[in-house]
């Protein structure tokens, strides 16, 4: 984390709560992160629940985030939810990309550039839309193994910031994802996720500038939990977490994203 850049920590619910529990959920984390300074802090429901949770968030400190939406504004595109709709929701955040949606096209014999077409369609209707995107990038275990994670990233980053203006870019947060660390308890190293955050904030300049790199926040997202989040952060070019897991878990969210807070409170 950088002395410039403010901390911010999300919540990725994915296709889980019942109605009742992400109102509980989302109350418990507005509470227990009442009155913190110096760090953002993002809640992800399933599209259904995005109204109330938003109302139950109402002025608190939490901000809505969607884990999706479509690119095309309006049309015959049955079941596909568009970003003015979640944005009427009361949603400022929508997560781009994430491996999980990309993996549908994956298994759907689609070839990866056809997804970052769209993932790069959906960063500028999100952006257009006057929200700011969660952009997911990682490799797969097999990539990983075979040495060629900051290439895939890479490739995934010029294709998936294709067109995304200067002026915008500050707007929009990175979250490295290695899909080996997702849901598997397997959390990358302190080492291995800076070095390649550091590799991210360097593509970055490469594709805009030293300055705007600087600005942009990159996340870390891959079976984060109270217990390694504090030396994640403690990583310079580590700008947040998204949760998936442990954000169902008040308590743990909690502990997540106050990481800064309680670090401090030690001292
Ligand atoms: P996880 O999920 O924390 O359960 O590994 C992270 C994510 O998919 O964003």
């Amino acid at each position: 984390m950088s002395a410039g850049r403010t901390p911010i920590m999300a919540g990725n619910w994915k296709m889980n709560t019942e109605l009742p529990e992400a109102i509980s959920l989302a109350s418990a984390v507005a509470e227990g992160t009442q009155g913190v300074e110096g760090v953002e802090i993002v809640v992800c429901p399933p599209y259904p629940f995005l109204l109330s949770v938003n109302k139950v968030l109402g002025d608190s400190h939490v901000q809505l985030g969607a884990q999706n939406c479509y690119f095309v504004d309006s049309g015959a595109y049955t079941g596909s939810v568009s970003a003015s709709m979640v944005k009427q929701c009361g949603t400022s955040f929508v997560i781009c990309g994430h491996s999980e949606r990309r993996a549908v096209r994956y298994s759907q014999g689609l070839s990866s550039m056809a997804d970052d077409d769209i993932v790069n369609r959906k960063v500028l209707k999100v952006l257009e839309t006057a929200m700011k995107p969660i952009l997911c990038v990682g490799e797969t275990i097999e990539e990983f193994n075979s040495g060629t994670s900051k290439q895939v990233v890479k490739d995934h980053l010029v294709a998936d910031l294709k067109n995304v203006s200067p002026f915008d870019m500050p707007k929009l947060v990175v979250a490295y994802e290695p899909i080996w660390a997702i849901g598997t308890g397997m959390t990358a190293s302190p080492e291995i996720a800076q070095d390649m955050h550091a590799f991210i904030r360097n593509t970055i300049t490469d594709l805009y500038s030293k300055e705007i790199a600087d600005q942009v926040r990159i996340q870390y997202g891959g079976s984060v939990t109270p217990d390694t989040v504090d030396q994640l952060m403690a990583c310079p070019d580590i700008d947040g977490a998204l949760v998936g897991g442990a954000s169902l878990d008040p308590a743990k969210f909690c502990r997540i994203a106050l990481f800064n807070k309680v670090a401090e409170a030690a001292v």
